[in-house]
């Protein structure tokens, strides 16, 4: 029996201890907005909040997750103006949308550890999430974006 809390609430499974964090979350659980990319951990598709740190679902066996806490791109929706979402919104980040997710859940750590990273800061903590559209830029100014409306909150 595995059992770690997603997104806020307690999940109690009976799986594989090896079986990737990614397939519990889409195929047991329904959550498909963690996206599969490479399966080797090289994209950053799949990333996930462990515990405010951001990692690969793919290459996690759900057993890591035992009494941790899971957050999802879900469970980021869920909370009202979120401010790295709502930057996202703002900058018109997306092209297709299909790295989004695991973008934004590396924003979310990034901004959790550091209140004001530079632009290089910002690329190297986003260096492991690879987007084939190109939105880096764009990514960079909402990363931006989010930090100052973060700390006119704090
Ligand atoms: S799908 Fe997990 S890192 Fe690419
Ligand atoms: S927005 Fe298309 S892959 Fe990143």
């Amino acid at each position: 029996m595995i059992e770690f809390k997603l997104n806020g609430n307690i999940v109690r499974l009976e799986v594989s201890p090896d079986m990737p964090l990614l397939w519990v979350l889409r195929d047991i659980l329904g959550l498909t907005g963690t996206k599969y990319g490479c399966g080797e951990g090289l994209c950053g598709a799949c990333n996930v909040l462990l515990n405010d740190k951001a990692v690969h679902s793919c290459v996690t066996p759900v057993s890591r997750v035992q009494g941790m806490n899971v957050t999802t791109i879900e469970g980021l929706a869920a909370v009202e103006n979120h401010p790295v979402l709502s930057a996202w919104i703002e900058e018109e980040a997306p092209e297709c949308g299909y790295c989004q997710p695991g973008q934004i859940i590396s924003a979310t750590a990034l901004l959790a550890e550091n209140h004001s990273p530079t632009d290089s800061d910002i690329d190297e903590a986003m260096s492991q999430n690879l987007c084939r559209c190109g939105t880096y830029r764009r990514i960079r100014r909402a990363i931006h974006r989010a930090r100052a409306r973060m700390n006119k909150e704090r």
